[in-house]
């Protein structure tokens, strides 16, 4: 369900009217920001199946929107999502998890060009905390609890946790947050770079659409392209991200939203970007 409305609060969680399909997230939009808030409180946001193919069509669908140019993703107070569906999981053999392939899912939000801000508070931990660290600017509550706890359930991250906290924050806080099970808090989140920004709870919300807003004030090919670029460096060596950001950067210059940019810069004005 996607609705239109000029917010300074998320979408609200609501129960689906009787007989109808129970939507595990709920979708609108402000101007060029599409916003997507998880609607499972009573799991504190579990990730289901389900849950993540509804995230990944929404944000599909998003993509191919030349009207939106950023996303945000946002859970409730108390947790931004506390992992994986662990009721979902637990009694699958491993020829289930095989079959069912529900990385696919996550692979298609990966694929996700426009960038996504992340708006986190309470718990980010398994599947929310490589959820999170698939989005590309994150405003942390000051209540966040972050981590990788599978190791406390028997298994290890499992939808690229390892990967991507290990780049993050390096191989040694790495170790301690995987093979521990424990949580970083706000603070030390920003302090080791997991994080983008910490703010009071009470502007989490409204501080992450703030940032949204501004990203879409932008060049939509421009934040499209940049973010491919940064994400290269997770991919290649620095002499391979540098040369294909040089090739990415050269290729802007075929945009009219660059010469309009340069040229407001140049005539002192306010730069018309029309994502052209
Ligand atoms: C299913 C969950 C859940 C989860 C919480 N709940 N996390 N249900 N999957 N990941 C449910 C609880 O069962 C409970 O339901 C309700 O949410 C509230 O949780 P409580 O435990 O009562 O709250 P609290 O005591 O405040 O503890 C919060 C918590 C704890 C520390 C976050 O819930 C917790 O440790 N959760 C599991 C975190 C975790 O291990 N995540 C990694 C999952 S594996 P009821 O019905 O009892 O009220 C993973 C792998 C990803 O993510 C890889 C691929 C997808």
């Amino acid at each position: 369900m996607t609705s239109t409305a000029s917010m300074t609060k998320p979408p609200r969680e609501n129960a689906p009217p009787p007989g109808a399909t129970e939507s595990l997230i709920l979708a609108e939009t402000d101007g060029a920001v599409g916003i997507i808030r998880f609607n499972r409180p009573k799991v504190l946001n579990a990730l289901n199946p389900e849950l993540m193919t509804q995230l990944a069509d929404q944000l599909e669908a998003w993509d191919a929107d030349d009207s939106l140019h950023v996303l945000l993703i946002t859970g409730g107070d108390r947790a931004f999502a506390a992992g994986a569906d662990i009721g979902d999981m637990a009694e699958r053999s491993v020829v289930e998890m095989e079959q069912r392939n529900q990385f696919a899912t996550w692979d298609r939000i990966r694929r996700v060009r426009k960038p996504i801000v992340a708006a986190v508070s309470g718990f980010a931990l398994g599947g929310g905390c490589e959820l999170m660290m698939m989005c590309d600017v994150v405003v942390a509550s000051e209540t966040a609890q972050i981590g990788q706890p599978e190791i406390n359930l028997g298994v290890m991250p499992g939808a690229g946790g390892t990967q991507r906290l290990t780049r993050a924050v390096g191989k040694a806080v790495a170790m301690d947050m995987i093979l521990t099970g424990r949580f970083m808090d706000a603070g030390e989140a920003l302090q080791r770079g997991l994080v983008s920004r910490v703010v009071p709870p009470e502007h989490c919300y409204t501080e992450a659409l703030k940032i949204a807003r501004l990203m879409a004030s932008k060049g939509p090919i421009a934040l499209r392209i940049a973010k491919e670029a940064v994400n290269k460096a997770f991919e290649s060596s620095l002499a391979e991200g540098v040369e294909y950001e040089r090739k990415l950067f050269y290729m802007l210059f075929a945009t009219d939203d660059q010469k309009e940019g340069m040229r407001a810069f140049v005539d002192k004005r306010r730069p018309k970007f029309e994502g052209k």
